[in-house]
């Protein structure tokens, strides 16, 4: 119905220190794009599902394609793994959701709040959860600026939602997408090389650096594209990325509780 979903699983995974990609790492057994994947699919199941992998991998290619989801190569940036990802979405594409795979345990709710904004007319959406800790701001020496007040902060999500025009026009803008339109078979003769999409299999890797400072999808949008608001909805505590070994702790006891 228009709708593709991004989920990102190209990093390497070296704070979880697993010694292979974190989307890799098993959780009750099963590998963390598993379960991302069991959700996404299970939730929107009219969406097209692209996956970044990191270069040279089979293992999460597999998992993939095991999920109905295609596989494209990842760039060395997050940034640059969606703007792959970009290159690879099927004609008749009108919104794209951009989804962390290390947010394995995002409630099918978060997703839906995210879509159902998007047809209610959002151009950019994020979902957002309060701030609990104090924080503080610091100068380049590490020293304290002082508290800074959490009511008026909110902790970012995925996934992120946006009009897939706006994502593409804004990763232009970035650089990290040529400028002017792909052409129907996703490739692009400016890029020097084809995309890779379930069918086939060359290398797409990202060429641009990233903007300062950016670490999602709706941080271009504010850069870019600053006339189109980004929208809040409500996320999820559930929804944390798997960064650290304390939350594959957390995730093996969510998945357990689940599951009794
Ligand atoms: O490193 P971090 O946990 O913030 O990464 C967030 C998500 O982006 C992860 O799911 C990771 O696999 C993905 N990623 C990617 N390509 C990269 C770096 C990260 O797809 N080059």
């Amino acid at each position: 119905d228009g709708l593709a979903v991004i989920v990102v699983a190209a990093g390497s995974g070296t704070r979880l220190g697993y010694g292979m990609p974190k989307a890799l790492v098993p959780v009750a057994g099963r590998p963390i794009l598993e379960h991302a994947l069991a959700t996404v699919c299970g939730t929107l199941p009219g969406a097209a599902v692209i996956v970044t992998v990191p270069a040279g991998d089979t293992d999460l290619t597999a998992v993939a394609r095991a999920a109905g989801a295609a596989a494209v190569t990842g760039g060395a940036t997050r940034a640059q793994s969606v703007a792959a990802a970009l290159t690879a979405l099927p004609a008749g594409v009108t919104h794209v959701l951009v989804h962390d795979a290390a947010r394995c345990l995002t409630p099918p709710a978060v997703l839906e709040r995210v879509v159902t904004a998007l047809h209610t007319g959002a151009q950019a959406v994020v979902p957002v959860t309060p701030v609990t800790d104090t924080v503080r701001g610091v100068d380049t020496h590490g020293r304290s600026t002082g508290t800074v007040d959490r009511a008026g902060l909110r902790s970012v999500q995925t996934p992120q939602g946006f009009h897939r025009a706006l994502l593409e026009r804004v990763n232009r803008a970035a650089g990290l997408l040529p400028d002017g339109p792909l052409d129907a078979t996703g490739e692009d003769p400016r890029l020097g090389h084809s995309v890779r999409t379930a069918e086939t299999a060359t290398t797409v890797t990202g060429s641009a650096g990233d903007p300062e400072g950016i670490t999602d999808d709706a941080s271009l949008v504010e850069l870019f594209a600053p006339e189109h608001p980004v929208e809040f909805v409500a996320g999820h505590e559930e929804s944390f990325k798997i960064t650290r070994p304390l939350d594959l702790v957390l995730a093996h006891a969510i998945v357990r509780e689940r599951d009794s």
